[in-house]
């Protein structure tokens, strides 16, 4: 667990939700959110890079951990980063229940079969180019994260029902990019810089949203995925300036 997770990587879950929460006037410290996002992402990852779903032996510029250690610890590693994500909520909100509750709710909804893991279990098997099929994987396996991110930090900084609605937006639009870069890196990217392999996808025959409709009409959906994230954060009362400049970022990134 401390292997896969103290390895880094861009953090991006923890930012949003931190970031999310500093737009308005936090009741709690929104870092135990934020740790909690970050341990069901690294579960995700871990067994993501196991031989039976992407089978990839590089992960955040280390040796995958089943590669360090071996499948059984890193399907376990993975297994228990889950439930310390709820305990994190539980513990860090105590005092707040009603707080406690939203988040647990939101961040088990966003990790559940509906949309991460019914994401994941439709892209091991994506041979198929069926754009509905791609949509459903790209909202599930990345963009409810991203999505709990923004919607969990906006709720611990105390946000009307409506703004964290608008955030959940933001973070949906702004995942469906994230995930979209992600594939054209895949294509694109070195894998030294990266801290993981490229050409993954290609190798393994998945079709993506990229290998549908080509590197053009992939930027083009980047950038309206963009303008659509700026218009969910302006429509709120929090202060987004440094949210606008980081879904920017999010979408030009090169790592
Ligand atoms: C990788 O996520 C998996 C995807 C959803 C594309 P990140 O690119 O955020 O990975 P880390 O956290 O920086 O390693
Ligand atoms: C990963 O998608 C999504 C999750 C781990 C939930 P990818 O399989 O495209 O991510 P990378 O490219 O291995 O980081
Ligand atoms: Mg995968
Ligand atoms: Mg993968
Ligand atoms: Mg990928």
């Amino acid at each position: 667990m401390r292997y896969s997770l103290e390895a880094g990587g861009k953090r991006l879950r923890p930012v949003l939700c931190l970031a999310s929460a500093a737009a308005f006037t936090p009741r709690a410290d929104a870092s135990h959110a934020a740790t909690a996002l970050e341990c069901i992402h690294t579960y995700s990852l871990i067994h993501d890079d196991l031989p039976c779903m992407d089978d990839s032996d590089l992960r955040r510029g280390r040796p995958s951990c089943h590669k360090s250690f071996d499948e059984a610890t890193a399907l376990l590693a993975g297994d228990a980063l889950q439930p310390l994500a709820f305990e994190l909520l539980a513990t860090g909100y105590a005092a707040q229940p009603t707080l406690a509750t939203a988040l647990v709710r939101e961040l088990a909804m966003a990790a559940g079969s509906q949309l991460l893991v019914g994401g994941q279990t439709e892209d091991i098997d994506g041979q198929e180019n069926d754009a509905d099929r791609i949509e459903f994987i790209l909202r599930g396996k990345t963009a409810a994260l991203l999505s709990a991110s923004f919607a969990m930090g906006a709720m611990v900084g105390g946000a009307s029902a409506a703004d964290v609605e608008y955030f959940r937006l933001a973070g949906r639009a702004s995942g469906i990019a994230f995930q979209l870069v992600d594939d054209l890196l895949d294509l694109t990217a070195d894998a030294a810089e990266l801290g993981k392999p490229v050409g993954a996808d290609a190798e393994s025959g998945k079709s993506t949203y990229v290998s549908m409709h080509g590197v053009s009409a992939t930027k083009q959906r980047i950038e309206a995925l963009t303008i659509e994230t700026v218009g969910h954060l302006r429509a709120t009362k929090g202060d987004t300036a440094f949210l606008v400049e980081l879904v920017r970022r999010i979408s030009a990134r090169r790592t």
